[in-house]
């Protein structure tokens, strides 16, 4: 029998700090041992959104108790581990940089293998936890930062079809959240009081939906949303048309561009056969899982969603894409850097700034 690899994963890029240990199975997926993830909702709560500095701080003084629980949940030795993997980018800096170098301590003062994951590449292949998805793949990525349609060729091979040219999706919900005053996080928020209202009130834009490929826009429609907020004030009722009126014009707006991605994906491999996944933080919204299997059923395609708890960020994914890159012996050296950006596909034009032409 051969030895299952198996890897501490280690993520702190934005407001999650998070250890995992997991091990490779017979079945081409992953074996969980442990999977901790302290998020720091109560301390970024009171200002709406994820204050840099105090990200960072939370990280320091959570990471050791974090490593250790982890180490302790999933009952093996850190001499069992081949190997230590920790978000290098893209993300903010000064969080990046705690959980990128006790990582590299820990595998120095081990001597174990490090690896660098690309935190993008960790929700890329998040679906491999439990699921055996064959290559290629077409991949909705739709977090807090990024929105992204990509082709998922191989472990460390991306084409990059259509990206936002200004905010993330995620970002999107939690400025609608911020306006309407519907508490932080913003996502599940929204997604909660959406229930509440009727989604045709508003008729809002939907930015570039006939142009630029599968790219997305969302600015417009924030200002829409913001626009529109000021003239209800507190009404209770207008508040939860507004969130419902947002969430389905950005329903329909992926509707749209996921129908020209999957056209484009068969393009480009010359193949019919198309799994679609839906990965980052904004894939836990249910009505967006509802409105996607609506179209995969139509287009008669198959659609995956990681489970929820590898949908938001996490550090399984993280170990998992070490594993993985492991197992293609791309392995990194320890003096390794964060990086605020770090694109998968770097051909992929930047999408963004003035000059931009669609
Ligand atoms: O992947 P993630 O945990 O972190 C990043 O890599 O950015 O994604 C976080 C984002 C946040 O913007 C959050 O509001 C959004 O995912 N989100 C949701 C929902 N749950 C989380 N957005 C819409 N509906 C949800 N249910
Ligand atoms: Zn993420």
């Amino acid at each position: 029998m051969t030895k299952k690899i198996t890897f501490l994963g280690i993520e702190t890029s934005c407001d999650e700090t998070a250890a995992a240990i997991i091990r490779e199975n017979n079945r081409g997926t992953a074996d969980i041992l442990s999977n901790i993830v302290s998020s720091q909702i109560s301390e970024h709560k009171k200002f709406g959104g994820v204050v840099p500095e105090l990200a960072a701080r939370a990280h320091l003084e959570n990471i050791e108790y974090i490593i250790n629980s982890a180490l302790k949940d999933s009952k093996i030795n850190l001499d069992e581990i081949d190997g230590i993997a920790a978000t290098a980018g893209p993300g903010l800096v000064v969080c990046l940089s705690i959980g990128l170098n006790i990582g590299k301590s820990i595998a120095t003062f081990s001597n174990k293998h490090f690896i660098a994951v690309n935190h993008l590449e960790g929700h890329a292949l998040s679906p491999g936890l439990e699921t055996n998805v064959k290559f290629p793949y077409l991949l909705l990525l739709i977090s807090g930062g990024h929105t992204q349609f990509l082709i998922v060729k191989d472990v460390n091979e991306y084409e990059q079809l259509g990206t936002t040219i200004d905010d993330a999706l995620g970002e999107a919900f939690d400025k609608t959240a911020k306006m309407l005053d519907l508490g932080y996080p913003g996502g599940p928020s929204v997604e909660k009081f959406a229930k509440l209202g009727d989604k045709k009130f508003f008729k809002l834009p939907e930015p570039i939906i006939n142009k630029a490929g599968c790219n997305l826009s969302f600015a417009g429609l924030k200002t829409a949303v913001l626009r529109e907020s000021l003239k209800i004030n507190e009404n209770k009722k207008m508040k939860y048309n507004l969130a419902a009126s947002f969430q389905n014009t950005i329903n329909n707006i992926l509707r749209k561009k996921t129908k020209i991605a999957i056209e484009m994906f068969k393009e480009k491999t010359q193949s019919e056969e198309v799994r679609l996944i839906v990965a980052g933080g904004v894939a836990a919204n249910q009505t967006i899982r509802e409105n996607l299997s609506n179209l995969s059923d139509e287009m008669k395609i198959e659609t995956i969603y990681p489970n929820i708890k590898f949908c938001s960020d996490n550090a399984a994914m993280i170990a998992w894409a070490g594993i993985k890159r492991f197992k293609k012996k791309l392995l990194d050296k320890i003096d390794v850097t964060a990086k605020s950006r770090w694109p998968l596909d770097k051909k992929a034009p930047y999408m963004k700034g003035p000059g931009l032409k669609l």
